[in-house]
Protein backbone atom coordinates (compact mmCIF):
# COMPACT_ATOMS: atom_id res chain seq x y z
CA UNK A 1 0.00 0.00 0.00
CA UNK A 2 1.60 3.33 -1.16
CA UNK A 3 1.57 6.01 1.74
CA UNK A 4 -0.53 8.20 -0.08
CA UNK A 5 -3.77 4.93 -0.12
CA UNK A 6 -3.41 4.81 3.10
CA UNK A 7 -3.23 8.60 4.21
CA UNK A 8 -6.67 9.15 2.64
CA UNK A 9 -8.27 5.77 3.84
CA UNK A 10 -7.46 7.28 7.35
CA UNK A 11 -8.82 10.98 6.57
CA UNK A 12 -12.18 8.80 6.07
CA UNK A 13 -11.95 7.39 9.34
CA UNK A 14 -14.08 10.45 10.88
CA UNK A 15 -15.90 13.48 9.66
CA UNK A 16 -16.57 16.91 12.04
CA UNK A 17 -19.73 17.77 10.80
CA UNK A 18 -21.57 19.65 13.72
CA UNK A 19 -20.00 22.95 13.68
CA UNK A 20 -22.37 24.97 13.00
CA UNK A 21 -24.53 28.46 14.32
CA UNK A 22 -28.68 28.34 15.47
CA UNK A 23 -30.65 30.98 15.45
CA UNK A 24 -33.84 31.47 16.51
CA UNK A 25 -36.96 32.31 14.92
CA UNK A 26 -41.00 32.64 15.21
CA UNK A 27 -42.42 29.52 15.05
CA UNK A 28 -44.70 30.66 12.46
CA UNK A 29 -42.23 31.21 9.96
CA UNK A 30 -41.61 27.39 9.29
CA UNK A 31 -43.72 24.90 7.81
CA UNK A 32 -45.37 22.57 9.77
CA UNK A 33 -44.33 19.30 8.70
CA UNK A 34 -40.68 20.33 10.39
CA UNK A 35 -42.29 21.02 13.16
CA UNK A 36 -44.00 17.63 13.18
CA UNK A 37 -40.66 15.97 11.88
CA UNK A 38 -38.96 17.33 15.08
CA UNK A 39 -41.48 15.67 17.50
CA UNK A 40 -41.43 12.55 16.11
CA UNK A 41 -37.78 12.57 16.40
CA UNK A 42 -38.53 12.56 19.93
CA UNK A 43 -41.04 9.94 20.07
CA UNK A 44 -44.11 12.15 20.53
CA UNK A 45 -47.52 11.15 18.97
CA UNK A 46 -48.45 14.76 17.87
CA UNK A 47 -49.73 14.77 14.38
CA UNK A 48 -49.18 18.19 12.34
CA UNK A 49 -52.83 19.34 12.74
CA UNK A 50 -52.05 19.29 16.87
CA UNK A 51 -48.71 21.85 15.91
CA UNK A 52 -51.08 23.65 13.84
CA UNK A 53 -53.85 23.99 16.38
CA UNK A 54 -51.19 25.03 18.71
CA UNK A 55 -49.52 27.65 16.90
CA UNK A 56 -53.29 29.12 16.65
CA UNK A 57 -53.61 29.52 20.20
CA UNK A 58 -50.08 30.11 21.34
CA UNK A 59 -46.62 31.53 20.42
CA UNK A 60 -43.11 30.25 19.86
CA UNK A 61 -39.98 29.97 18.49
CA UNK A 62 -37.68 27.32 17.14
CA UNK A 63 -33.90 27.12 16.66
CA UNK A 64 -32.91 26.87 12.98
CA UNK A 65 -29.59 25.61 11.58
CA UNK A 66 -27.90 27.74 8.71
CA UNK A 67 -29.67 26.26 6.39
CA UNK A 68 -33.55 26.83 8.12
CA UNK A 69 -33.96 22.92 9.40
CA UNK A 70 -35.58 22.86 13.00
CA UNK A 71 -33.64 22.01 15.02
CA UNK A 72 -35.40 22.90 18.52
CA UNK A 73 -38.72 24.52 19.23
CA UNK A 74 -40.37 25.99 22.43
CA UNK A 75 -43.75 27.82 23.01
CA UNK A 76 -45.99 29.48 25.64
CA UNK A 77 -49.53 29.77 26.10
CA UNK A 78 -50.31 33.56 27.49
CA UNK A 79 -53.31 32.66 29.56
CA UNK A 80 -53.53 36.26 31.59
CA UNK A 81 -51.07 38.46 32.19
CA UNK A 82 -50.22 36.69 35.40
CA UNK A 83 -50.08 33.19 34.05
CA UNK A 84 -48.59 31.42 30.93
CA UNK A 85 -48.03 27.73 30.04
CA UNK A 86 -44.88 26.46 28.55
CA UNK A 87 -44.68 23.75 26.47
CA UNK A 88 -43.63 21.57 23.58
CA UNK A 89 -39.94 22.50 24.62
CA UNK A 90 -38.06 19.53 22.45
CA UNK A 91 -34.36 19.66 21.20
CA UNK A 92 -33.41 17.25 18.26
CA UNK A 93 -31.67 14.36 19.71
CA UNK A 94 -28.39 14.83 18.52
CA UNK A 95 -27.62 18.23 19.99
CA UNK A 96 -29.17 17.19 23.30
CA UNK A 97 -27.08 18.25 26.56
CA UNK A 98 -25.03 20.82 24.69
CA UNK A 99 -27.16 23.62 26.69
CA UNK A 100 -29.78 24.18 23.31
CA UNK A 101 -32.43 23.54 26.12
CA UNK A 102 -31.27 26.22 28.26
CA UNK A 103 -31.02 28.74 25.52
CA UNK A 104 -34.75 28.37 24.22
CA UNK A 105 -36.02 27.81 27.44
CA UNK A 106 -34.25 31.28 28.37
CA UNK A 107 -35.64 33.03 25.43
CA UNK A 108 -38.93 32.01 26.02
CA UNK A 109 -39.21 33.62 29.71
CA UNK A 110 -37.31 36.61 28.32
CA UNK A 111 -40.24 36.43 25.54
CA UNK A 112 -43.13 36.54 27.18
CA UNK A 113 -42.56 38.16 30.15
CA UNK A 114 -44.96 36.67 32.25
CA UNK A 115 -44.72 37.52 35.85
CA UNK A 116 -45.84 33.31 36.29
CA UNK A 117 -45.38 30.48 34.47
CA UNK A 118 -46.76 26.33 34.85
CA UNK A 119 -45.42 23.76 33.00
CA UNK A 120 -45.73 19.69 32.64
CA UNK A 121 -41.74 18.77 33.07
CA UNK A 122 -40.58 15.31 30.99
CA UNK A 123 -37.90 13.51 32.74
CA UNK A 124 -35.70 14.67 30.10
CA UNK A 125 -36.60 17.97 31.31
CA UNK A 126 -36.54 18.27 35.23
CA UNK A 127 -33.35 18.91 36.15
CA UNK A 128 -33.30 21.84 33.33
CA UNK A 129 -36.34 23.50 34.73
CA UNK A 130 -35.23 23.06 37.98
CA UNK A 131 -31.56 25.02 36.87
CA UNK A 132 -34.49 27.88 36.32
CA UNK A 133 -35.77 27.97 39.58
CA UNK A 134 -39.16 25.61 38.79
CA UNK A 135 -40.63 24.45 41.90
CA UNK A 136 -41.97 20.65 41.61
CA UNK A 137 -45.78 20.53 42.26
CA UNK A 138 -47.13 17.31 41.18
CA UNK A 139 -46.98 14.01 39.31
CA UNK A 140 -49.30 13.79 36.08
CA UNK A 141 -50.61 10.42 35.18
CA UNK A 142 -50.52 9.73 31.54
CA UNK A 143 -53.35 6.93 31.15
CA UNK A 144 -53.86 5.77 27.95
CA UNK A 145 -55.30 3.01 25.72
CA UNK A 146 -58.19 1.47 23.68
CA UNK A 147 -61.15 2.23 25.21
CA UNK A 148 -63.72 -0.36 26.48
CA UNK A 149 -67.16 1.75 26.78
CA UNK A 150 -68.45 -1.26 28.16
CA UNK A 151 -67.61 -1.02 31.41
CA UNK A 152 -67.86 3.19 31.64
CA UNK A 153 -71.28 3.80 33.07
CA UNK A 154 -72.24 6.89 34.34
CA UNK A 155 -72.64 7.13 38.07
CA UNK A 156 -73.94 9.95 39.18
CA UNK A 157 -77.18 9.40 40.71
CA UNK A 158 -78.59 12.98 41.24
CA UNK A 159 -77.40 14.51 38.37
CA UNK A 160 -80.34 17.14 37.32
CA UNK A 161 -79.40 16.89 33.73
CA UNK A 162 -76.40 15.33 31.56
CA UNK A 163 -76.02 16.69 28.08
CA UNK A 164 -73.46 17.73 25.18
CA UNK A 165 -71.73 20.99 25.32
CA UNK A 166 -72.82 23.52 22.63
CA UNK A 167 -71.58 26.68 21.49
CA UNK A 168 -74.11 28.63 23.62
CA UNK A 169 -72.30 27.16 26.77
CA UNK A 170 -69.07 28.74 26.16
CA UNK A 171 -68.84 31.29 28.59
CA UNK A 172 -70.34 29.08 31.49
CA UNK A 173 -67.23 26.39 30.16
CA UNK A 174 -64.31 29.09 30.18
CA UNK A 175 -65.84 29.57 33.81
CA UNK A 176 -66.12 26.04 35.31
CA UNK A 177 -62.55 25.51 34.00
CA UNK A 178 -61.29 28.97 35.34
CA UNK A 179 -62.42 27.95 38.88
CA UNK A 180 -60.69 25.03 38.63
CA UNK A 181 -57.63 26.15 36.70
CA UNK A 182 -57.32 29.51 38.67
CA UNK A 183 -57.10 31.86 35.77
CA UNK A 184 -59.43 32.28 32.54
CA UNK A 185 -58.52 30.45 29.17
CA UNK A 186 -60.72 32.67 27.26
CA UNK A 187 -58.93 31.72 24.33
CA UNK A 188 -57.39 28.37 24.60
CA UNK A 189 -61.14 26.89 25.65
CA UNK A 190 -63.17 29.07 22.90
CA UNK A 191 -60.30 27.27 20.80
CA UNK A 192 -61.39 23.88 21.97
CA UNK A 193 -64.75 23.75 22.33
CA UNK A 194 -65.28 24.30 18.52
CA UNK A 195 -62.62 21.47 18.08
CA UNK A 196 -64.12 19.23 20.70
CA UNK A 197 -66.70 17.15 21.50
CA UNK A 198 -68.14 17.61 25.05
CA UNK A 199 -70.51 16.96 27.95
CA UNK A 200 -71.91 18.86 30.66
CA UNK A 201 -73.47 18.10 33.99
CA UNK A 202 -75.63 20.47 35.12
CA UNK A 203 -77.66 21.09 38.67
CA UNK A 204 -80.22 24.05 38.84
CA UNK A 205 -79.09 24.90 35.21
CA UNK A 206 -75.48 25.55 36.71
CA UNK A 207 -72.87 23.47 35.14
CA UNK A 208 -70.88 21.74 37.67
CA UNK A 209 -68.67 19.15 35.45
CA UNK A 210 -67.66 19.09 32.04
CA UNK A 211 -65.35 17.04 30.05
CA UNK A 212 -64.19 18.02 26.38
CA UNK A 213 -62.72 15.44 24.19
CA UNK A 214 -61.14 15.71 20.79
CA UNK A 215 -58.55 14.26 18.19
CA UNK A 216 -54.95 14.28 19.06
CA UNK A 217 -51.82 12.32 18.87
CA UNK A 218 -52.47 8.35 18.48
CA UNK A 219 -56.60 8.78 18.75
CA UNK A 220 -58.39 11.35 20.97
CA UNK A 221 -57.80 12.85 23.99
CA UNK A 222 -60.47 13.90 27.04
CA UNK A 223 -59.29 17.11 28.37
CA UNK A 224 -60.08 19.42 30.13
CA UNK A 225 -62.17 17.71 32.98
CA UNK A 226 -63.65 19.74 35.49
CA UNK A 227 -65.60 18.44 38.26
CA UNK A 228 -66.67 18.88 42.67
CA UNK A 229 -66.38 14.91 42.70
CA UNK A 230 -65.30 11.85 41.83
CA UNK A 231 -68.72 10.75 40.61
CA UNK A 232 -69.68 13.66 38.49
CA UNK A 233 -65.93 13.53 36.56
CA UNK A 234 -66.61 9.84 35.83
CA UNK A 235 -70.45 10.98 34.98
CA UNK A 236 -68.87 13.38 32.25
CA UNK A 237 -66.18 11.19 31.05
CA UNK A 238 -67.95 8.05 30.51
CA UNK A 239 -70.03 9.05 27.24
CA UNK A 240 -66.64 9.87 25.62
CA UNK A 241 -65.28 6.40 26.40
CA UNK A 242 -68.36 4.67 25.10
CA UNK A 243 -67.73 6.94 22.14
CA UNK A 244 -65.13 5.96 21.30
CA UNK A 245 -65.30 1.94 22.07
CA UNK A 246 -62.32 0.01 20.62
CA UNK A 247 -60.32 3.11 19.69
CA UNK A 248 -57.18 4.74 21.37
CA UNK A 249 -57.96 7.48 24.32
CA UNK A 250 -55.63 9.34 26.26
CA UNK A 251 -56.09 11.28 29.25
CA UNK A 252 -53.91 12.85 31.47
CA UNK A 253 -54.60 13.20 35.81
CA UNK A 254 -53.17 14.46 38.33
CA UNK A 255 -55.01 12.04 40.40
CA UNK A 256 -52.94 8.42 40.82
CA UNK A 257 -55.81 6.65 43.00
CA UNK A 258 -59.13 6.70 44.12
CA UNK A 259 -62.67 5.82 41.97
CA UNK A 260 -61.62 7.87 39.25
CA UNK A 261 -58.42 6.38 38.73
CA UNK A 262 -60.32 2.90 39.06
CA UNK A 263 -63.00 3.69 36.34
CA UNK A 264 -60.10 4.99 34.01
CA UNK A 265 -58.39 1.60 34.34
CA UNK A 266 -61.61 -0.32 33.88
CA UNK A 267 -62.50 1.64 30.44
CA UNK A 268 -59.01 0.57 29.11
CA UNK A 269 -57.11 3.40 30.26
CA UNK A 270 -54.07 2.61 31.84
CA UNK A 271 -50.68 4.13 32.96
CA UNK A 272 -48.05 4.52 30.14
CA UNK A 273 -46.07 7.55 31.68
CA UNK A 274 -45.65 10.50 34.04
CA UNK A 275 -44.67 14.25 34.35
CA UNK A 276 -44.25 16.66 36.77
CA UNK A 277 -46.12 19.58 37.20
CA UNK A 278 -44.13 22.62 38.01
CA UNK A 279 -44.28 26.12 38.29
CA UNK A 280 -42.16 29.38 38.96
CA UNK A 281 -44.44 32.75 40.69
CA UNK A 282 -47.32 30.77 40.28
CA UNK A 283 -49.96 29.08 42.16
CA UNK A 284 -51.03 25.12 41.54
CA UNK A 285 -54.39 24.18 42.67
CA UNK A 286 -53.51 20.64 43.98
CA UNK A 287 -57.01 18.68 43.12
CA UNK A 288 -56.29 16.67 46.21
CA UNK A 289 -57.16 19.53 48.29
CA UNK A 290 -60.84 20.20 47.93
CA UNK A 291 -61.97 23.40 48.80
CA UNK A 292 -66.00 23.79 49.25
CA UNK A 293 -67.72 25.13 46.27
CA UNK A 294 -64.69 25.38 44.03
CA UNK A 295 -64.49 22.18 41.01
CA UNK A 296 -61.27 20.78 40.41
CA UNK A 297 -59.33 19.82 37.45
CA UNK A 298 -59.73 15.88 36.63
CA UNK A 299 -57.94 15.84 33.20
CA UNK A 300 -55.63 18.36 31.62
CA UNK A 301 -56.34 19.94 28.68
CA UNK A 302 -53.10 18.64 27.44
CA UNK A 303 -49.22 18.14 28.77
CA UNK A 304 -48.31 21.66 27.26
CA UNK A 305 -51.28 23.56 28.05
CA UNK A 306 -51.60 22.18 31.41
C1 LIG B 1 -35.60 18.13 27.56
C2 LIG B 1 -34.78 18.71 26.42
C3 LIG B 1 -35.59 19.79 25.73
C4 LIG B 1 -33.52 19.31 27.02
O1 LIG B 1 -32.83 19.92 25.95
P1 LIG B 1 -31.23 20.00 25.94
O2 LIG B 1 -30.86 20.74 24.71
O3 LIG B 1 -30.66 18.66 26.12
O4 LIG B 1 -31.00 20.88 27.24
P2 LIG B 1 -29.65 21.44 27.79
O5 LIG B 1 -28.50 20.92 26.98
O6 LIG B 1 -29.79 22.91 27.90
O7 LIG B 1 -29.58 20.76 29.21
C5 LIG B 1 -30.25 21.32 30.29
C6 LIG B 1 -30.04 20.44 31.51
O8 LIG B 1 -30.70 19.20 31.36
C7 LIG B 1 -29.78 18.14 31.46
N1 LIG B 1 -30.19 17.10 30.53
C8 LIG B 1 -30.25 17.21 29.22
N2 LIG B 1 -30.72 16.03 28.71
C9 LIG B 1 -30.93 15.22 29.75
C10 LIG B 1 -31.39 13.88 29.89
N3 LIG B 1 -31.74 13.14 28.83
N4 LIG B 1 -31.50 13.35 31.12
C11 LIG B 1 -31.15 14.09 32.20
N5 LIG B 1 -30.72 15.36 32.14
C12 LIG B 1 -30.59 15.91 30.92
C13 LIG B 1 -28.45 18.73 31.09
O9 LIG B 1 -27.38 17.99 31.61
C14 LIG B 1 -28.58 20.09 31.72
O10 LIG B 1 -28.41 19.97 33.12
P3 LIG B 1 -27.30 20.83 33.83
O11 LIG B 1 -27.65 22.27 33.49
O12 LIG B 1 -27.48 20.48 35.25
O13 LIG B 1 -26.03 20.38 33.21
C15 LIG B 1 -34.38 17.61 25.43
O14 LIG B 1 -33.74 16.57 26.12
C16 LIG B 1 -35.55 17.03 24.66
O15 LIG B 1 -35.96 17.55 23.65
N6 LIG B 1 -36.09 15.89 25.14
C17 LIG B 1 -37.20 15.22 24.50
C18 LIG B 1 -38.48 16.06 24.56
C19 LIG B 1 -38.79 16.48 25.97
O16 LIG B 1 -38.83 15.66 26.87
N7 LIG B 1 -39.07 17.78 26.14
C20 LIG B 1 -39.40 18.37 27.40
C21 LIG B 1 -40.83 18.70 27.47
S1 LIG B 1 -41.26 19.26 29.08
Amino acid sequence: MSSETSMNSSSLESLAVDVFEMRLADINTVDVTQLHALSIAVGWPHRAEDWQFMRGVGRGIVALDEIGRVLGSAMWFPYTETLAAIGMVITSPRLQALGTGQWLMKRVMMECDGPGYRLNATRAAFRLYLSLDFNQRKTVFQCQGRASGSEARPVSADAVELRPLVEADLARVIDCDARAFGVRRTALITALLQQSSGYGLFRSDQLEALALCRRFGRGHVIGPVVASCDEDAIAVVAPHVAAHEGHFLRLDTHFEAGQFRSFLAAAGLSLFDTVTTMSLRAEFFDPNQRVVGRPVTYALASQAFG
